[in-house]
């Protein structure tokens, strides 16, 4: 029996001069608005392996509001979990996986993604 790999797409989205420290910056791709978190200096969460800086991306829209907010959100702590806030109604969303901590019902897409010299790699 031979085990598979699944081999994800990768494409490079943008570069680190385009990710703004603590802050978010939104990207295009095929039509859709990702939101890039980008915390250098940090550590990504203990459950992610093998990624030196801390960095996210997750979907721009904004599930409660309809609009497509996300990365101009607040990043922030609740509860030991990193997240972002909704600038509209103010929902946290935890970055790690999209989870919206007063709904876990409802999620942002979230895509793995990482730093490679200057390049924002994201997998599809
Ligand atoms: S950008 Fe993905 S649903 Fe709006």
């Amino acid at each position: 029996m031979s085990a598979l790999t699944a081999q994800r797409a990768t494409i490079t989205l943008c570069h680190r001069r385009d990710l703004v420290a603590h802050s978010g910056v939104v990207a295009w791709h095929d039509s859709h608005q990702i939101a890039l978190f980008y915390l250098p200096g940090q550590p990504r969460d203990a459950d992610v392996p093998d990624r030196s800086e801390a960095l996210y991306a997750v979907d721009n829209h904004d599930p409660f509001s309809g609009a497509n907010v996300i990365g101009r959100g607040i990043v922030g702590n609740v509860g030991g979990e990193r997240v972002v806030a909704s600038p509209i109604y103010k929902q946290h969303f935890r970055l790690r996986d999209g989870v919206c901590l007063e709904d876990p019902e409802q999620r942002l897409t979230v895509w793995p993604v990482r730093l490679e010299g200057d390049e924002v790699i994201l997998e599809l």
